[in-house]
């Protein structure tokens, strides 16, 4: 069995869905659900015996160990993290407690549990973490992508303690031996994305009738990567990844946020047309750029297919084009997800930046 953190969240719940389809080992979900982690993203699983859904604290020094000697497991994949960038800049605090201390903590649990094992289990165990290209900080227009070698220069505070929980997870692999790998991936988008970041705002805003925000001039670049094929990536990692190693991983697919913008309204243009019959172009607004906004990220990802043969599957036409479908089946999921405490972020977010 293996133990994941944040299996609510969106990354989570889609990689332990897909582990789920494809396999019968079993997966302990240790998830706080804050705002962000949502068990509606799991209800096909309600009856599954081969989930354990545990709610609680990755920075838990109590809890942590005990569900690990409990359910002794071969891995640990941490996805939980605060995780939005402009939470972050409203206030950072969260983010260090999370990011930073909870990924400390949970790293001396581990090491804890590890250290005791016994020769065998020790040398296969695996503690795999998740984390971002953000930590590289920001490429000029013609920089080269992002490799592993690149200095971490991170801007906001989400990724600054995301560096940070990157650092700490190196160190343990150094100082005490622990069969660490971490991944940086590029932006995910798909099902179960929380309607706080880009594609799912825009989708849902624009089914809703209201202004689409684009930050500044909308000219700053994302490398979008479907979900389903990061989760391929962790696996892959998992399975064949060499110790104390850094994958970056990513979609080979740069675009300005207006184009993901224009794509996702020509998309719903088509699949469903607004009453007036006008584009849902109409409701793009330019507002307030976001304070010490990244200009461009971009990963490569050569290492990763060259070592371990993974490419992704989808191109960004089929994904984006599975994301909108996914969006407009699950009206339900989405109303849930608009509930009182998220009406109030988007208040705190949007009110103050000006047209
Ligand atoms: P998310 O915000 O959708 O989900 C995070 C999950 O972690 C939620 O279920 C939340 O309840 C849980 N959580 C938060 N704090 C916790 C704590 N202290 N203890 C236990 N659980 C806690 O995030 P996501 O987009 O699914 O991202 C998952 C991971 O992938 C993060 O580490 C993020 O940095 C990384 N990542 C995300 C992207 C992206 O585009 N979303 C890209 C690269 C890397
Ligand atoms: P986001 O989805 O928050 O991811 P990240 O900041 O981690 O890349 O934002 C993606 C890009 O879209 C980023 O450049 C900021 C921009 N953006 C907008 O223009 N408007 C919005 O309302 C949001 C949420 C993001």
């Amino acid at each position: 069995m293996i133990l994941i953190t944040g299996g609510a969240g969106f990354i989570g719940s889609n990689f332990l869905l897909d582990w789920l389809a494809l396999c019968d080992e079993s997966v302990v979900n240790l998830d706080l659900l804050t705002y962000a982690g949502n068990l509606a993203n799991l209800s096909s699983l309600e009856n599954d015996p081969r989930h354990i859904f545990v709610r609680g604290d990755i920075g838990d020094i109590k809890l942590v160990p005990e569900l690990l000697n409990k359910y002794k497991p071969r891995a640990v994949v941490n996805f939980a993290a605060e995780s939005h960038v402009d939470r972050s800049i409203h206030g950072p605090e969260d983010f260090v407690q999370t990011n930073v201390v909870g990924t400390c903590h949970l790293l001396e649990s581990v090491r804890a549990y590890w250290g005791a094992l016994g020769e065998d289990a020790k040398s296969s165990f695996r503690f795999l973490h998740v984390s971002t290209d953000e930590v590289y900080g920001s490429l000029g227009q013609d920089g080269p992508a992002f490799t592993e070698e690149n200095r971490y220069q991170p801007n906001s505070p989400y990724s600054a303690s995301k560096a940070a929980s990157d650092h700490l997870v190196r160190a343990y692999h150094h100082t005490y031996g622990l069969p660490v790998l971490t991944t940086n991936c590029s932006n995910n988008y798909g099902p179960h994305h929380f309607p706080e970041k880009l594609i799912p705002l825009m989708i849902v805003n624009a089914q809703a009738g209201k202004p689409l925000p684009v930050y500044g001039d909308g000219q700053q670049i994302r490398d979008w990567l479907y979900v389903k094929d990061h989760c391929s990536a962790i696996r892959r990692v998992l399975e064949a990844g060499k110790l104390g190693e850094v994958y970056n991983v990513g979609g080979w697919n740069e675009k300005p946020n207006i184009e993901i913008v224009q794509r996702v309204c020509a998309l719903l243009d088509e699949m469903n047309p607004r009453a007036d019959g006008k584009s849902y172009l109409e409701q793009v607004t330019y507002v307030t750029d976001r304070p010490g906004h990244d200009r461009r990220y971009a990963i490569d990802a050569v290492k990763i297919e060259r070592e371990l043969g993974w490419k992704p599957t989808e191109t960004f036409e089929t994904g984006i084009r599975k994301t909108v479908v996914w969006y407009l089946e699950h009206q339900d999921w989405v109303n849930n997800v608009l509930s009182g405490s998220y009406r109030d972020w988007l208040e705190k977010n949007y009110v103050e930046r000006v047209e």
